[in-house]
């Protein structure tokens, strides 16, 4: 790109409408720091009425015409690549034979959902209610599932396909008419049919419809796939490229967030003045006019080192680095939750089955990318479809869930932790004596090889079983680590730090193990990876994240540690609002693209007063 940075405008209709310098020197509404999913959701709907002045600053670049986001076949080819991903990492984990693991996100227009895996699933009702219950009014999943919905076009699969394929929907949980696009993955590889019915004989019976507000059990589920175009619908493509033509929708890309100015009102409340920016290693910075809001949607990672680089935080850990307190909010980047996967791979003995593990030929691939241009049918199809949440009774057996659980919760009643812990903590343990209600482990059949354990063979297929503890008791915190903005916050999840993790996931190791022997996989495959000894060693060093962190930035009363407000208001500011998965205070059972892009249509509403809360 011949830019110093990108004005997207460039890449719409009216090639130099607005020259770059004269965006920065404008005055907005709406100031959003983040382009990903939350960030350029808010900057569709805030910009729906003309007179309303909205800028996004992005810190990646524009990629809406680029393949290997684009062609679903290519999903997770991103993932690991600079040119698209943050790459984080954690600190090494002691609990976790002080392991360091890369943390992916998306640095890119439209952020992780431009590198993600498409998954498009929903949490339980009650798992929002529970959310609502931590003293956050007006949170149900009744009102956040009308905004799921609202995001969300679903489009029918062929009726026939659907029949022979088991791919069954509830119409109603449905949207028809938002931007996000979803449907069924047209390539299911042969090498994960038995999926449902071994599942069945291990007792996990299938359901109709994951995200119609139950989804304890098996089903084959949709993807961030555009079911006309057969092309991914992220954030760029599905928030951003149908409204670029806004001339009250400015984005910026190329442009890295260092901190927030503010100054201090009359009633104390701090108010948010300018922004100070990189763009392309040159310092910039841009003013605040008064009355306007600042909306931080840089994603759990990057909210909390802003807030605590912009003097919001807690001053122990702000004072040491030089950072003056504004705010003094202790919750800012504690309490952070993220789910933890491990993926056992099988070898199919059927060669001629086809996998992404096909793909390695370059000749098959060459092949593939033709049939996809042509016929839009194949492999490049692909999205990930076989999935169940699998309660703690159903992998240990009633009696010893039931004394795992117990445990438990005599541990978190008799430990010497804080009253919000104890909370949190015992929604997942409700969760757990409920289990037809809450889903706790989930199961993933991925078409392909998928683990650190081992490399595949040359002309091998494999499928892949993953076990993903979707409720960890461990909690961390992710801080500003140095006063350098380019320098990464330090981030410690305490992966297995509580033994209830680790000790349900070497549970659930023995599960895909049966799974792999049992129905349709029996005797088709051969496992040349995990063996039972070592087990937690194996998941210790060939699992890892599964990139849906959250907490950084908790919605929670201020009493209870919380940053944000039910309206998303940063506790202490006047303008400030933090609207991305930093701000749910507890883990939900579903990927969560359905249930962030509901909650960033319901703060669209919220910030334009449409609702209260
Ligand atoms: C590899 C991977 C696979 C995943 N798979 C799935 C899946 O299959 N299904 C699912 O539902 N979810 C999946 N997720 C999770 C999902 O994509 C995220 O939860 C979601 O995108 C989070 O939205 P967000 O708005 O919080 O952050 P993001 O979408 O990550 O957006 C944050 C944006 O802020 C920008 N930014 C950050 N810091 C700055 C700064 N200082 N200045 C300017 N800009 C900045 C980033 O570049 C990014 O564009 C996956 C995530 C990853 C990384
Ligand atoms: C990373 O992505 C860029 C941009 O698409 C591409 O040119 C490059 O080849 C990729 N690198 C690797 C190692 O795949
Ligand atoms: C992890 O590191 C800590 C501190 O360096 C050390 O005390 C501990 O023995 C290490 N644990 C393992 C499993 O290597
Ligand atoms: C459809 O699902 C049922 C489980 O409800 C299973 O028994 C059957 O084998 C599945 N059929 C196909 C084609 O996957
Ligand atoms: C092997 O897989 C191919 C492709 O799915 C299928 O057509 C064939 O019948 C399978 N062979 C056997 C022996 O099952
Ligand atoms: C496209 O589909 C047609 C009709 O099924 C088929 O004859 C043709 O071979 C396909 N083309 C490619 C490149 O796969
Ligand atoms: C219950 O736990 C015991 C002791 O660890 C174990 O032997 C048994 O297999 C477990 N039961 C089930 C159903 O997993
Ligand atoms: C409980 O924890 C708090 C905070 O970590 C600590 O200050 C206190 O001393 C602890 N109390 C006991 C009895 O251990």
């Amino acid at each position: 790109m011949a830019f110093p940075f990108c004005l997207l405008a460039l890449y719409a209709q009216f090639t130099s409408a607005i020259p770059a310098s004269d965006a920065l020197s404008r005055s907005y509404d709406y100031v959003i720091l983040g382009g990903g999913l939350a960030g350029l959701t808010l900057a569709n709907r805030l910009s729906e009425d003309p007179g309303t002045q909205v800028l996004v600053l992005e810190a990646g670049d524009v990629r809406l015409d680029d393949p290997l986001i684009n062609i679903p076949g290519f999903l997770g080819s991103t993932v690991g690549n600079a040119s698209y991903d943050w790459l984080f990492t954690t600190v090494p984990q002691v609990n976790a034979n002080n392991n360091s693991f890369t943390w992916d996100r998306g640095k890119v227009l439209g952020g992780s959902t431009a590198i993600n895996f498409m998954a498009w699933g929903r949490p339980a009702l009650n798992e929002i209610d529970a959310i609502g219950a931590l003293g956050n009014p007006g949170w149900t999943g009744e009102n956040l599932f009308k905004y799921m919905r609202k995001a969300e076009t679903f489009t029918h699969p062929d009726p026939a396909y659907a029949a022979a394929n088991n791919l069954t929907f509830i119409d109603s949980a449905h949207g028809k008419t938002g931007p996000v696009h979803n449907s069924f993955s047209r390539f299911i590889s042969d090498g994960q049919k038995p999926w449902l019915s071994a599942l069945e004989t291990l007792g996990v019976q299938k359901i109709e419809d994951a995200l119609a507000g139950e989804d304890v059990g098996a089903w084959m589920a949709p993807a961030t796939i555009d079911g006309i175009s057969v092309t991914r619908s992220y954030a760029a493509s599905a928030y951003y490229a149908p409204v670029s033509h806004r001339s009250n929708l400015i984005v910026v890309t190329g442009a890295e967030v260092n901190r927030i100015v503010s100054g201090k009102r009359s009633d104390g409340l701090v108010v948010a003045t300018g922004i100070e920016f990189s763009l392309d290693s040159q310092s910039r910075s841009l003013s605040v006019k008064s009355g306007a809001e600042v909306i931080l949607s840089t994603g759990t990672i990057k909210t909390p080192q802003l807030l605590e680089l912009s003097g919001i935080g807690n001053p122990q850990i702000l004072t040491p680095l030089g950072i003056e307190t504004k705010v003094s909010l202790p919750g800012v980047g504690e309490g952070i939750i993220d789910q933890y996967f491990f993926g056992v791979s099988y070898e199919l003995n059927n060669d001629s089955i086809v996998t992404l593990d096909s793909l390695r030929d370059p000749t098959f691939e060459a092949e593939a990318l033709t049939e996809y241009e042509t016929n839009k049918t194949g492999i490049m199809t692909i999205g990930v479809t076989g999935f169940a949440l699998v309660p703690l009774q159903t992998i240990v057996g009633t009696a010893n869930a039931t004394a795992l659980i117990d445990a438990q919760a005599r541990k978190i009643a008799t430990g010497n932790y804080s009253a919000v812990q104890k909370e949190k903590w015992n929604t997942i343990i409700q969760g757990l004596r409920e289990p037809t209600k809450r889903g706790y482990i989930e199961l993933v059949a991925f078409p392909g090889f998928f683990t650190t354990a081992s490399a595949p063979k040359e002309g091998k297929k494999y499928i892949t079983f993953t076990g993903n503890l979707h409720f960890p008791f461990s909690t961390g915190s992710i801080h500003v680590a140095s006063a350098d903005p380019s320098s990464q916050p330090a981030i410690d999840p305490h992966y297995f730090e509580e033994d209830f993790d680790i000790q349900v996931m070497a549970s659930v190791l023995k599960f895909i193990r049966k799974l792999g022997g049992t129905g349709g996989f029996k005797g088709t495959h051969s496992n040349p990876c995990a063996r039972p000894k070592h087990s937690t060693d194996y998941i210790k060093n060939h699992g890892g994240p599964e990139y849906h962190t959250i907490g950084s930035a908790s919605m929670l009363p201020r009493a209870k540690g919380g940053v944000v407000s039910p309206e998303f208001k940063v506790y202490g500011t006047s303008n400030i609002r933090v609207v991305d998965l930093s701000i749910l205070p507890l883990q939900i059972s579903a990927h969560p693209m359905s249930t962030l892009y509901g909650v960033a249509e319901k703060a669209a509403d919220i910030i334009r007063g449409i609702v209260t809360v």
